[in-house]
């Protein structure tokens, strides 16, 4: 997938911004001092696919000091096919695909495919369990549509629920939990089908890059702490555990509390692993995500790294770009024009330079 063009106007600290980007050119450069505005012209990107910034912002804190609305606007090519994607913010959100109004958030997903890499990342994998559920909820809802729709029903039944516990109607319970069994069944088997993918890449990764002799892999654990072979079987032990439920006040276990765990020799990552390991490691995840997007939808997708690769040391940064600057469009922000000598392909980079959200011609 390539993006063609990009447009904003009183978009964070960029008034207005028209850029155009070519295949031949794949690896754009976003050049300029901190606080100069190359993280919020990723933003720009993240937000055209997610319809969120990435950084914990509100709608109206991207717009730009002292305006009263947003634009952004892409136009990108997949598979031969053109689409564009246009924002506008003020007070409401108004999305046009293709020049048609959508009210549905979800048909955006998966439409302008991008991949955030952020020093924040590093939390995916040493952070608390709810920061990788999260993580892998968003993962699984834009590779599978069916998941995204059996996790919002999961998640409105377990309120329902808990709910009827707080107003002590243990007799009602039984009516939430064939509903609850069905769809938890769903998650916890895309869950699992999921990590089973993402550990092989993970770990051949992990060797390849980081040339570590550790064997890095990463494991699903369900709440539940046993496997069941259907949904019936499900339902039977979410009735045998209403009890307890019941006892504590709210759903004690549930696809709600599933962990994943990196896991590095055996222990978990983040007792284990240094730094740097965990720092490549989140990388590598991200890298592994964006293979699964290409597995699924036949397209690579739009890799966009802030600030990253100058976390590696020298030989690594070489070779994570090796592995991904001729199969994807990267857009990667650096303080430097020097960080260029990375790519072996000199004609394949452009450079662009910001100042204070305005970018230098
Ligand atoms: N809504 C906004 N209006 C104006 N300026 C903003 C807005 N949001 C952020 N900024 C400014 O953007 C700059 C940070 O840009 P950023 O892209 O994060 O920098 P960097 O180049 O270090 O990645 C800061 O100077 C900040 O004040
Ligand atoms: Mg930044």
């Amino acid at each position: 997938m390539i993006l063609n063009k990009l447009k904003a106007l009183n978009f964070r600290n960029y008034k207005t911004l028209d850029l155009s980007f070519d295949k031949e050119r794949n690896i754009n450069l976003i050049v300029a001092k901190n606080g100069m505005g190359k993280s919020n012209m990723l933003e720009m990107l993240y937000y055209l696919s997610h319809l969120r910034a990435f950084r914990n912002a509100t709608d109206k804190d991207l717009i730009l000091h002292g305006q009263k609305n947003f634009q952004l606007f892409c136009e990108y090519e997949n598979k031969e096919i053109h689409g564009n994607v246009s924002v506008k913010f003020s007070g409401k959100k108004e999305i046009l695909l293709n020049e048609k109004r959508i009210t549905k958030h979800s048909e955006i997903l998966g439409k302008l495919q991008t991949v955030f890499f952020g020093s924040n990342d590093i939390s995916i994998i040493s952070g608390a369990p709810a920061e990788r559920r999260v993580y892998f909820d968003i993962f699984l809802s834009i590779l599978d549509y069916d998941y995204l729709v059996a996790l919002r029903t999961y998640n409105l039944l377990l309120k329902q629920k808990n709910a009827a516990i707080k107003s002590k109607r243990n007799d009602i319970l039984f009516y939430f939990d064939k509903q609850i069994a069905d769809v938890a069944f769903i998650l916890i088997k895309k869950r699992a089908f999921l990590v089973d993918k993402v550990s092989v890449l993970f770990s051949e990764l992990f060797k390849n890059i980081g040339a570590f002799k550790d064997l890095a892999l990463l494991k699903y654990v369900s709440s539940y702490e046993r496997n069941f072979n259907t949904s019936k079987d499900l339902l039977d032990y979410i009735l045998y555990q209403d009890k307890f439920d019941f006892e504590k006040g709210y759903c004690i276990q549930g696809p709600h509390k599933d962990n994943y765990y990196f896991i590095l020799n055996n222990t978990i990552f983040s007792k284990y692993a240094s730094l740097g390991q965990i720092r490549l490691g989140a990388l590598i995840l991200k890298l592994v995500q964006a293979k699964c997007y290409e597995n699924k939808f036949k397209t690579s997708p739009i890799l966009l790294l802030d600030d990253v690769i100058l976390e590696l040391d020298i030989e690594k940064q070489q070779k994570f770009m090796n592995e991904i600057c001729a199969d994807y469009q990267l857009f990667i922000t650096v303080t430097d024009e020097k960080y260029r000598k990375y790519f072996n392909n000199q004609n394949a980079v452009r450079i662009i330079k910001v100042n204070n959200g305005e970018v230098l011609q």
